[in-house]
């Protein structure tokens, strides 16, 4: 088959690699009809993520077909269309009973495109597939249900239900990429009374205006804390949802948040941020971090199933699966392409 293989920092190539196998009892092997690229595939191809390897195939996000399974396997059979999630769950260990399979410490976790082969190929084998794969309800397409493979999830569960939203909350969202933009839609599920989208990109703050943010900041021309302030009352943010993953944006959001408020951070972070405990300690606020669980997954394919949310609005740009290379450099470039999410289809 042919799969996206990655060969060092800045290396990557669309090869000939082996049939994925039936390797455990709880194995299935998926075609794969339809996949898309992370922005965590670019920060593995510049070398961040070092438990990625030469050889490794790439990808943690796809729709497709079951072609076979193991004897242990007993929710999906061959035949089956299947969403691959980015998180795969022994089901098993301390973690994966109270549902943070995110943390699963029985060989699950964040393991596709990461420490086994991925999802851009041909062909995946999904451990665990019993925990790990998802049936596609019917009159759904491929792409409405990829992007409940990892930003939907993420942006739900790491931005909008850990920092609490409420009906009637004033929520600011820092950063406007697929992570943000999937925060807007799903925070819109709790009906807040504002959302307010800052960036530094004009394309994508007019994505954020599309997607459902009532108020868009520029903070390279407007200071968003002023304009929380001016939104609240005085107050700031109810809930203040990081999105980038630099220490300015963690930071900016423990400006904008309100004293009681809630800071989500989502972003995953390469460099230390500061606390400013000096300003922090006397307002009572609430900091959580988290690795996207996907608890939520049956939830939001439900949505999705039932036009709640309109998850096929991020894909941008369209390619056929051995057109991986060029899909790379469209996505690669999105400030240039404004691409937001790309997707491949066999
Ligand atoms: N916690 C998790 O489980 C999880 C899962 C997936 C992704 N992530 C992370 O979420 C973050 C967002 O992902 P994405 O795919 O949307 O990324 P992205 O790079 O497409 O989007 C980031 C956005 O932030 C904006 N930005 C950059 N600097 C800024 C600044 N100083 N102020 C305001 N805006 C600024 C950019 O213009 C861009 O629109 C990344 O750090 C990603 O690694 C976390
Ligand atoms: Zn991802
Ligand atoms: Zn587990």
């Amino acid at each position: 088959m042919r799969a996206l293989v990655y060969h060092g920092p800045g290396q990557k190539g669309w090869d000939e690699a082996p049939d994925p196998t039936i390797q455990d009892d709880t194995d299935a092997i998926v075609r794969v009809d339809a996949v898309t690229i992370c922005g965590t595939d670019l920060h593995i191809l510049k070398g961040d993520v070092p438990a990625v390897t030469d050889g490794r195939i790439l990808g943690h996000e796809a729709v497709g077909t079951v072609t076979q399974v193991g004897p242990g396997v007993k929710n999906v059979r061959a035949g089956d269309r299947v969403l691959v999630s980015c998180i795969t769950a022994c089901g098993r260990c301390r973690y994966c009973r109270e549902g943070h399979y995110g943390q699963c410490v029985g060989g699950g976790g964040w393991i596709l495109g990461h420490r086994i082969n991925g999802t851009q190929a041909e062909y995946v084998r999904v451990p665990f597939a019993d925990n790990s794969t998802y049936l596609v309800p019917a009159g759904v397409s491929d792409e409405q249900v990829l992007m409940l493979a990892d930003i939907l999830p993420t942006a739900y569960e790491v931005g909008v239900l850990n920092g609490t939203v409420q009906p009637a909350d004033t929520v600011a969202i820092v950063g406007a990429g697929p992570i943000g933009l999937a925060a807007i839609l799903s925070a819109k599920l709790l009906s807040p009374s504002h959302i307010v989208a800052i960036d530094l990109a004009p394309s994508r703050l007019e994505a954020a205006k599309q997607f459902g943010a009532d108020i868009v900041v520029n903070s390279r021309d407007d200071d968003p804390v002023a304009v929380l302030r001016d939104v609240t009352g005085g107050l700031g943010a109810d809930v203040a949802i990081e999105a980038v993953g630099i220490p300015e944006t963690f930071e900016l959001c423990a400006r904008l948040v309100r004293p009681g408020g809630h800071v989500a951070n989502i972003g995953v972070h390469g460099k230390a941020a500061t606390l400013h405990l000096e300003d922090l300690w006397i307002k009572n606020i609430t900091i959580t971090t988290g690795l996207v669980d996907t608890y939520s997954t049956p939830k939001l394919l439900q949505l999705v199933a039932a036009r709640s949310i309109d998850s096929a609005r991020f894909v941008t740009h369209r390619f056929g699966l051995n057109d991986m290379i060029e899909a790379y450099d469209v996505f690669g470039r999105a400030a240039e392409t404004g691409a937001l999410k790309v997707v491949l289809s066999r």
